[in-house]
Formats: C-alpha cells, structure tokens, sequence
C-alpha cells in the first residue's frame, strides 16, 4: 500500500482491540460503520470547508472479516460533487502484520450534504459562488437503490409464499430499542453522528438475525442507509427491526429507525429518520455457513417486506454480476473427434448436475413461468421454468434442434449446423445480437440431447461451448462461451409438460440477463412466453419431423 495519502484523500488507520470486537473476536461491523463514516465525513469537509452531514451511504459488501491485532486503513475521498452535496469512496483495507498481507475488506460510496452552521454560513455562500472549482456541476444519476425501482422490481415478482413445510413465521425476531443521544455521539453542532446511528442500527438487526438461527449472525451487505432527517443531543432514538425474507445461507433484516425530542415523546409522534435492510449470513460452531429456514409472510406487512425483500435481493444480483462482473478465463474444450463420447457425456453430465443443485431460489412467479437463481461461490445460474401444454416429445424435438431457436428466441440472429456428429450430438455454430453497444457475439456449441431412460419421464438438451480450429474467431464478432446450460423436459401428462431453461451465466452471457436481474427489463420472461407459444402452435402445424 502507498504509505502516503493522495491529494483530497482522507486515512484512518485503527489497530483492533478487544474493545472494538464482537463475541467472536472480531471487528464488530457497528464499530466498522462507524469510523467509516467518521472518514467520509472529514474528506467531504476537506473538500467543502464548512460542515457535512451523512445523507446516505450507498450498499456496502463486507468481504473479508477482521480480527483483533490487525490493523485496517480506511481511505476516503470526493469523487464527484454536485451542488451542494457530494460522493465519497470508501476503501478499507487490512494489515496482516505477521503475514505481511493486505486484503479489501470494504468498498462504499455515500453521500454528504454542506450544512453550513453559524459564521461558515456566510463564508461558504461566498466561497461557493466565487469558485466553481469548489463543487463541479455534475449531472446528478440516480441513486442505485431508488425507491421507485424498488417498486418496480416487487411488482414483478410475486412469490408463492407458504406453500411449503418448514416455513417459518417472522414475528418472533422483532426487536425494539431504544437509545437517547448524549454528546459522545453527536458531532459540536450537536448533530448525532450517522455512523453512531449505523452502529445502533447493526446492533438490533443482529439481534432478529439471531433470532432466526441457532448460530453467529456475521454483517455481509448492507442495501443503504438513507438519513431522512437529522436527529440531535436529545433526541430518543426507538430502533424496530425484524426479519424481511431468507435467501438460503442470507437472511434480511429491515431496521427503521424514529426519532422523539422531549415533546414529541410525550405525544408518541416520531421523525422517520432512517430504514436499512442489512444481509447476514451465519455459521454455526464448526464454522459452517447455516441455511435459514423459509418465510411464511402472515400480514399485509410481512408480504409487503418479503417481496420488497426479493425485489432488492434482484437488484443486488444485478449489480454484483451484471454491472462489476469479471471477464473470466475461458473454460471452452478442444473438439476433438475421437473422444466425442466422453465430449457428449461430459456435456449432459455437467448440465444434470446443475439442475441437481440445491438453492434454488424463486425470483420471480406468474402463473405459466418462474424464474430461479442460484448463486454458488460467485457463479450466477439462472433457471425458468415455464409451462407448456405440448406432449413433452413434441418439446423435445422442437428445442434440440437449435436451428428453430432463432424462430423464438429475440436473442439468437443466427445459427447453423457445423457437424451433424451423430444422431444425439450436434455442433452449431450461433451468432447473437448485439447488447450495450458491443459486437454481437458468436458462439461454437456442442448439443447433446437425450431422452427419457425406460420409465423416466424428464428430456434433456445440454449445451456447452467447444473450440473448433475450422471456426477462428472473427473480428466482426465476439467470440463468447456457453458453460453450462440447456433445457429439461419433463412431461406432466401426455398433452402438456414443463420446460426448463438452465443456464451458468458467464460473463458473455450475462448482459442478455442483466435487465432482468436488475429488474429494468422483462426480457427473460418475454423470451419464455415466446418459447411456449412457439411449442404450442406446433402441435397445431400437424407432427414435427424427427419425431
Ligand atoms: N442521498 C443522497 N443525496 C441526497 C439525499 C439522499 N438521501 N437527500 C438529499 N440529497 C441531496 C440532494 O440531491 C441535494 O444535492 P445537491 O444540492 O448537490 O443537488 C442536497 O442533498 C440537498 O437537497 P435538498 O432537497 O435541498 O435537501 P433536503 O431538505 O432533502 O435535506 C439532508 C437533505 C440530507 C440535508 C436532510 O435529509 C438531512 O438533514 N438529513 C439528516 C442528515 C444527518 O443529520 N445525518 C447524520 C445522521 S442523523
Ligand atoms: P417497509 O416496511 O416498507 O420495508 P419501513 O421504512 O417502514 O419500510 O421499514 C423498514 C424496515 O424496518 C422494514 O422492512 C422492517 O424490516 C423494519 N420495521 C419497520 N417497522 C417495524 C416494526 N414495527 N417492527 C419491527 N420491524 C419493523
């Protein structure tokens, strides 16, 4: 690490003590937000040269845990400014000294407001229209969580709640408390500090998080701190938190956060000043990720929190995978012909075993399709599972044939076949449309089909990428990759069936999902409605050939 700050940039360096750590010997994340904020708070009066309150600090991950003897720096600065407010970065990073190591611990962006107090007032209103170089106009963007497309995103989903077993009221993890701001939490103005409130916050959240396992809650993601009005010395401050919705190894809590002076208090009318919704995960003594129990929504409320819940949970997804995705190595295998039988049974094998995976989460549910993720150690997949009424042989034979892909899917432009290898096995080749202003993509794909084992009743086409030295790349494309994915078949009766699309998302495929996940688009759901049409006028056209 550069021993010396930048121009404008702000370092705290802080050595853990068992004062700043949990039960578990670690940094408490409370402790954490706090001298976060405290950070991003002397950077923004750095640069404004009046006085700076917390309006919100954006999503902040927690990636890496952080023991007592280590020692972590915390680095902020203004990177865009706007009228009177300003964005700050936040990078923290870790000191191992006996290992000689450092590791990112935290990236946050939030934002300050210039709240001139008494003489700054004056100067700063002088200062601010004798220098445009103080505040850069900035168009402003909007804010990555806006509310408006937090509704957006929750109409579209609406889970089927309470259907299965060993689903789980939430009403035992509410919790209430109360704290009253004394001057060691407030800033000379008298302004309690964000940072305290973060803490107090992370404090009850950890608490209903508890609630709801038999292990250690640990802070993963916080989806911002919105600071809707300030509170002072004085103030009671009555924090309310409770879990939202479970997402396997994550839970959400969901904190609001009022505020009473003395008269307010006597007359029971508080000032929203605050909601978060934190993400735990949680381990048990042997250190084991613990998976929480489903949700069963009960009131108006709770159904209204579930689904605001999956609604942020997809916006996340988007961000992590869509928006800072990783270009990754390649995984693409050589074609090679004499080894087409363990290509082919490699295909379908991988693909069975993603389906076979547990963790499924629904993102979305309408009456004919649903759309799942799973996330596993950073690798997103996608399923969606749509119903069709078309005998499921009729499915089959329609959606092995990848050349009537382009018929349905709005995506493909293209595709032919390069090698008919043998009755079950094909190899196209795939160019799809363009996305984000980039190249279109083109793709070489192995298909292996197979169909039903005597008594089953489950189809299945698998797809994968393979490098074939008679297709080069060509400039006018980008030559992208298939991982994993394809399509279940399995028949419900003899006129109708489910189809399944599964697909491991690399990173040349995510931008065709990226809408969806970040809940800006329908895309996904468009593309299976389009599919299922497409089955079932086909049993209308009379028998397929192939059959
Ligand atoms: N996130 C980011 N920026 C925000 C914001 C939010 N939630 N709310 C307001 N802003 C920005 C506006 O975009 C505007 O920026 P610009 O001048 O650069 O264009 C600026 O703040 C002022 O906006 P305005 O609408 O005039 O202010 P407001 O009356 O909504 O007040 C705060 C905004 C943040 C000053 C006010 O909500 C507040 O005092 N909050 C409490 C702050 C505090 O005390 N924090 C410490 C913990 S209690
Ligand atoms: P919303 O209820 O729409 O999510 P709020 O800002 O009112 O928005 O609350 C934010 C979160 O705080 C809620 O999602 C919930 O998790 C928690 N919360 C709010 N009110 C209560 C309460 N009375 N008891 C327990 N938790 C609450």
């Amino acid at each position: 690490m550069e021993r010396l700050a930048a121009p404008g940039e702000v370092r705290m360096s802080q050595a853990i003590q068992p004062a700043h750590a949990n039960a578990r010997g670690e940094l408490s994340a409370g402790q954490l937000l706090k001298w976060i904020d405290t950070t991003a708070c002397l950077a923004a009066e750095k640069h404004a040269g009046v006085s700076c309150v917390t309006a919100s600090v954006d999503d902040i991950q927690f990636e890496e845990t952080v023991k007592v003897g280590q020692v972590i720096t915390i680095k902020a600065k203004v990177t865009r400014a706007f009228s009177t407010s300003m964005e700050i970065s936040i990078k923290v990073i870790v000191q191992d000294t006996l290992m000689d190591i450092e590791k990112l611990v935290s990236v946050a962006f939030s934002t300050f407001v210039a709240k001139p107090v008494g003489k700054e007032k004056k100067n700063w209103f002088l200062r601010a229209s004798l220098s445009s170089q103080l505040f850069e106009l900035l168009p402003r963007s909007p804010g990555p969580l806006a509310d408006s497309t937090i509704a957006a995103v929750s109409t579209l989903s609406d889970p089927a709640c309470g259907e299965e077993e060993g689903t789980v009221a939430t009403r035992g993890t509410a919790v209430q408390s109360i704290e009253l701001v004394l001057p060691p939490h407030a800033n000379h103005h008298g302004n309690t500090f964000g940072g305290q409130i973060m803490a107090w916050m992370e404090t009850v959240a950890t608490i209903s998080a508890s609630r709801l396992c038999k292990g250690h809650p640990f802070l993963k993601s916080v989806d911002m701190f919105k600071f809707r009005g300030p509170s002072t010395v004085g103030d009671r401050l009555v924090f309310n938190s409770i879990v939202n919705n479970t997402f396997q190894t994550c839970v959400e809590v969901g904190v609001r956060v009022e505020a009473f002076n003395c008269q307010e208090w006597s007359e029971g009318r508080g000032r929203h000043i605050n909601s978060a919704f934190l993400i735990y995960n949680a381990v048990d003594d042997k250190e084991e990720l613990i998976i929480f129990p489903r949700i069963e929504p009960i009131s108006k409320d709770d159904f209204r929190r579930y689904r605001g819940a999956i609604a942020r949970k997809r916006i996340r997804l988007g961000r992590k995978y869509v928006i800072s995705h990783k270009e990754e190595v390649p995984l693409c295998i050589q074609w090679d012909e004499s080894k087409q039988a363990s290509l082919s049974n490699g295909n379908v094998e991988a693909f069975r075993k993603l389906a076979a995976k547990r963790g499924w989460e629904v993102i979305s549910s309408s009456k004919k399709i649903k759309i799942y993720t799973l996330e596993q150690q950073d690798v997103l997949s996608v399923w969606v599972e749509k119903h069709v009424k078309s005998p499921a042989n009729l499915a089959y034979c329609l959606l092995s044939d990848f050349t009537k892909r382009p018929l349905w899917d709005p995506h493909y432009m293209f595709c032919e076949v390069i090698d008919r290898v043998n009755e079950n096995d094909q190899i196209y080749y795939i160019i799809c449309s363009e996305v984000n202003g980039d190249k279109p993509k083109d793709f070489i794909v192995l298909v292996s089909r197979r169909k039903p084992l005597k008594d089953g009743n489950t189809y299945m086409v698998a797809a994968k990428s393979i490098i074939l030295p008679s297709v080069p790349p060509s400039p006018q494309y980008i030559r992208s990759e298939v991982i994993c994915a394809g399509f279940l078949i399995e028949a419900i009766d003899s006129t109708s069936c489910t189809v399944s699309y599964l697909n491991q998302m690399s990173a040349s495929i995510l931008p065709y999902f990226a809408g969806n996940l970040g809940g800006w688009s329908k895309s996904i759901e468009e593309a299976a409605a389009s599919c299922i049409k497409f089955i079932e006028n086909a049993t209308d056209d009379g028998p397929v050939s192939g059959l």
